[in-house]
């Protein structure tokens, strides 16, 4: 067995070395993919048996530049268009590093990850900070209860905790009792637009499906809708979920009217954003106007991994009222019962890997004004895609960009605007989306969404692509390059 110690450090060092030094060139690489294989091919490649003999590390990182690197994806390719998962921040990438070698144990603080906690909680309490919610000092934070959120691998499970807040603020005891009354859980969403993850937490979490999904105007709840969904659910729903920044066109719900509206038929009910996106507009000041009323929102959840370029997995679940975690805490003897061990305050999670040092550099390093600056860099980009869009007689956009993302369709020849044949335009950009992806030399985004705005037909299901601005190494000529190749390969997938 090779372990690293004092005798095998040199070696190590320079494995080590050349790990870092691929996995560079893969990131600094201009392209998306090297090499493109089929599932298939790949079966076949990698789902090999366990190996009687040993092998050398030497030689199992062979095997890996051999059979593995050739076929990752490199979202921080200025090609790579789809979201804004680069993981290319420097400070984060060397402090992701350190933290896989320091291997810090968050489940408790004494003896397993003395000063990362407080690092952790510097961070939610940054994230708190630029998103308006009010920290206590910094001497007067005396346990995990008073850091204002806890940090999960992703903003599916920061969704999943917030739901349980729900159903316990709902029914306080049900962690104990068990769900009895799943229809007295019920969930409201936006229609269409909303994430999966919240209506999966629910049924993770006991509650079912008794999920109501209200009508959008502009990707945003129909207020009236709202209401009388509301309404007719009141005592039985147990939280709204709105969307900062939903996953497909990144708009920002009007997040005041929405509370308003809720409380006023249901004063009780669980208020949730999901944010993932959204942090973006606390990073700016020409946003942070579109956060108005978070305040009076009970949990939020944020993804530092989608718009800080960190690498995964870094998610945050923030709380109003932070001592509201008590509702889902965990008591055992295996934790340590002392004041600043996570692991009593983060469902799901036991030993808890060291992400949010990913997130901490990342913030340290470009301060407020730093990540001014690249969020402002990142919403002239959208503009300017946004307007090369609207130039090209061929393209058509379907959102009106409130932070990077940009939803638009590839028109078949002989569009009619007066008759628009809908099935035909989905073929051919669903078309366009599949070759995107065999040949993989760019990448865009696809999904389905109403045509809230009613650029084709008010109301229609569209297949758009979607271009996102995040990734700072996209250029005016890669944008007008994806452009050019999209619109030449429409040529080819015409239905
Ligand atoms: C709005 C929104 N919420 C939640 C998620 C889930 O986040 P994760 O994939 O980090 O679990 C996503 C992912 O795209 C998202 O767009």
């Amino acid at each position: 067995m090779h372990v690293l110690n004092p005798d095998t450090l040199e070696p190590t060092a320079k494995l080590l070395h050349e790990v870092v030094a691929a996995g560079l060139e893969h990131k600094t690489s201009e392209d998306v993919y090297g090499t493109r294989a089929t599932p298939e091919q790949l079966q076949a490649l990698l789902l090999g048996d366990l190996p009687d003999a040993p092998s050398s590390p030497e030689q199992v990182w062979t095997e890996i530049t051999d059979t593995v690197l050739p076929y990752c994806v490199n979202m921080n390719s200025p090609r790579f268009m789809g979201f804004g998962d680069t993981g290319g921040d420097t400070a984060s990438l060397a402090a992701g590093l350190f933290a896989v070698l320091a291997q810090q144990n968050l489940i408790n603080q004494s003896f397993c990850s003395p000063s990362g906690t407080f690092t952790e909680i510097a961070v939610l309490r940054w994230l708190r900070g630029l998103l308006g919610y009010a920290n206590p000092p910094a001497d007067q934070v005396t346990s995990v209860w008073d850091a204002g959120g806890v940090i999960t691998y992703g903003g599916t499970g920061s969704n999943t905790v917030a739901m349980m807040l729900a159903r316990e603020h709902a029914a306080p005891g049900t962690l104990a009792a068990g769900v009895t009354d799943p229809e007295r859980f019920g969930l409201i969403v936006p229609r269409g637009i909303g994430h999966y993850s919240v209506k999966s937490a629910a049924t993770w979490i006991g509650c079912g499906t008794h999920v109501t999904e209200v009508d959008t105007r502009g990707f945003r709840y129909d207020l009236r809708a709202l209401a009388k969904a509301v309404k007719a659910r009141r005592g039985r729903t147990m939280a709204v979920v709105a969307y900062a920044g939903d996953s497909r066109t990144q708009t920002v719900d009007r997040l005041c009217a929405v509370a308003e509206t809720v409380r006023e038929h249901d004063p009780e009910v669980w208020l949730h954003i999901d944010a993932c996106w959204g942090l973006m507009c606390a990073l700016t000041p020409r946003l942070t106007h579109l956060l108005d009323g978070i305040e009076l929102f009970d949990s939020v959840t944020v993804d530092p991994h989608k718009v800080l370029n960190v690498p995964y997995g870094v998610s945050a679940l923030l709380l109003r009222d932070p001592a509201s975690l008590r509702l889902v805490s965990s008591y055992s003897d295996l934790i340590m019962q002392e004041d600043f061990a996570f692991g009593q305050v983060t469902p799901f999670i036991g030993t808890k890997e060291w992400t949010s040092l990913r997130a901490w550099a990342a913030m340290r390093a470009l301060g407020r004004q730093g990540l001014a600056q690249v969020m402002d860099e990142r919403l002239d980009r959208a503009r300017r895609f946004a307007d090369l869009v609207d130039a090209r007689p061929g393209l058509i956009r379907l959102n009106e960009p409130d932070m990077c993302a940009v939803a638009f369709l590839v028109l078949p020849a002989g569009h009619d605007p007066a008759r628009p044949d809908v099935d035909r335009i989905n073929t051919l950009n669903r078309a366009l989306h599949a070759r995107l992806m065999a040949e993989g030399r760019w990448h865009l985004h696809q999904f389905t969404i109403p045509d809230d705005l009613g650029r084709v037909r008010q109301g229609a299901v569209l297949a758009p692509l979607r271009f996102v601005s995040i990734n700072p190494r996209i250029t005016d000529e890669h944008m007008r390059q994806v452009l050019d190749y999209v619109t030449a390969l429409s040529q080819e997938v015409q239905p």
